[in-house]
């Protein structure tokens, strides 16, 4: 293997550049001195939707998308879900190492003791209509989380951050609980600190009027598991999004509101919600193949198929798969999973999925298990969201300790009109 260096030359000038290969990359700045002459800017790089740039160097998560493969801190998400807890795990993507037997229970007293919220946050969210999407109503709450911890601002304080991570990671499932019960017009059910963090989400989701709430242990499992599938992946539009607000300096929970908007589009975690319509929508197995059609006419996504990422079967779509069959044994299966399964067996054989490398996503399986589990439809991202504050937050903290960051502000290659003078509007045409 020769040097790790790249040699530009610019044929326009005949001028060759040597520039240095870093983990697989160049710096884009380092093509800023390519130039025709003095006073040109110099070239930049041109890549829309970051498709092949790194925006940042992480230690949180690795993703393979040729081997579908998904390490937390170097620990593959299999393992992961097959013997840790998603309070541990938010741990590990937190501080980079699976915690000690006293850190752990240290970590997860903050985390209970920090799932209460203001009363007032209450009074706002009974001004929502009855019938808004839960998670409009979560951008809004979390967002509005920064106005009652002014000291979040203190974002360089160590000890600050830790509390404000005590209390997102709390507070998430609270806020969604309250958004919940507010649609369906019934009491908020308030946190039970005798409860795990899934056990307690379900009570608080589900409490009737029994005095103490006993949650299913199949489904706190499952739930469980469900949240550490989603913990983190590394620089998703979420992240980026959580990653290019904080990097203003703003307070994490508004940073954090900015992440769940980003997660709220069909597109990222609505997918979940929008496989469910999908598949209503397609009616029974034998509709399939008229639906696909539809696919390859480009009338129609196939919604918890493709990744940006991922070219193979995500790592987590495999779990989420095994899972649905331990709920559907204790729930009683979901007459939506047939039309799944056949939809995912053509998919997986058709030139179409095949050429483009679409597989199952994370989203695919899913929402026929939250189904099962009794949430509505418009929960399954608010779920999602859950699961993924741990992740937002280290990606934030992780950004705002590296050296090498600023404010988040790409260039643009202005293709609009040239210099042009004011016409009086008498004169427009
Ligand atoms: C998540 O980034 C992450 O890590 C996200 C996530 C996380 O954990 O944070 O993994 C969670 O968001 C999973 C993805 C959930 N979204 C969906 O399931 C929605 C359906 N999927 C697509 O919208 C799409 O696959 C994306 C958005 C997920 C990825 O889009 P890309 O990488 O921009 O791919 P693309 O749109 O350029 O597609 C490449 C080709 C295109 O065809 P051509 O124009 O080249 O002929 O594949 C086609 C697309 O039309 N294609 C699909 C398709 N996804 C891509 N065609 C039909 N159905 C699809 N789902």
């Amino acid at each position: 293997m020769g040097k790790e260096t790249l040699t530009i030359t610019d044929n326009r000038t005949g001028k060759t550049y040597e520039v240095p290969i870093e983990h697989g990359a160049i710096r884009g700045m380092d093509l800023r001195q390519i130039k025709v002459s003095e006073d040109d800017f110099g070239l930049m790089s041109y890549d829309p939707a970051f498709m092949n740039t790194a925006s940042c160097k992480s230690t949180i998560t690795f993703i393979d998308g040729e081997k579908g493969i998904l390490q937390y801190r170097g620990y593959p998400i299999e393992q992961l879900a097959e013997r840790s807890t998603f309070l541990e795990t938010a741990f590990l993507i937190l501080h980079g190492e699976l915690p000690t037997r006293a850190q752990l229970d240290e970590w997860t007293y903050h985390i209970t003791h920090h799932t209460m919220i203001h009363e007032n946050i209450k009074k706002f969210m009974d001004g929502f209509h009855y019938d808004a999407h839960p998670m409009g109503i979560l951008v809004g709450t979390v967002g509005a989380l920064s106005t009652f911890y002014p000291d979040a601002k203190n974002i360089m304080d160590p000890a600050n951050r830790e509390k404000q991570i005590y209390r997102l990671i709390a507070k998430m499932p609270t806020m969604a609980a309250f958004a919940y019960r507010h649609s369906l017009g019934m009491p908020y059910a308030y946190p039970d600190n005798d409860l795990t963090f899934a056990g307690n989400f379900l009570n608080m989701l589900f409490k009737m009027t029994e005095m103490k709430y006993k949650p299913n242990p199949v489904l706190e499992r499952a739930l469980d598991v469900l949240f550490i599938l989603h913990a983190d992946h590394e620089q998703n539009c979420s992240a980026n999004a959580m990653r290019s607000v904080g990097s203003s300096h703003v307070d994490p929970y508004s940073a954090v509101a900015a992440a769940t908007a980003a997660l709220y589009g069909p597109l990222h975690g609505g997918a979940n919600e929008a496989v469910l319509r999908m598949l209503r929508e397609i009616g029974s197995k034998d509709k399939v193949p008229e639906f696909v059609k539809k696919v390859k006419a480009r009338e129609a996504l196939l919604m918890g198929f493709g990744h940006r990422v991922y070219k193979s079967y995500d790592p987590r779509a495999k779990v989420i798969k095994n899972l649905a069959y331990q709920i559907f044994q204790e729930r009683g299966t979901n007459p939506l999973l047939e039309i799944a399964i056949e939809l995912e067996r053509i998919a997986l054989q058709d030139e179409f999925f095949v050429k483009r490398k679409l597989y199952p996503n994370v989203d695919y399986y899913t929402g026929m298990i939250y189904e099962a589990m009794g949430f509505p439809v418009e929960v399954f991202p608010v779920l999602f969201a859950i699961g993924r504050t741990p992740g937002w937050i280290a990606q934030w903290q992780e950004m705002l300790l590296d050296s090498e960051q600023k404010i988040a502000r790409p260039r643009q290659l202005y293709v609009g009109s040239g210099k042009r003078d004011y016409v009086p509007i008498e004169q427009r045409r």
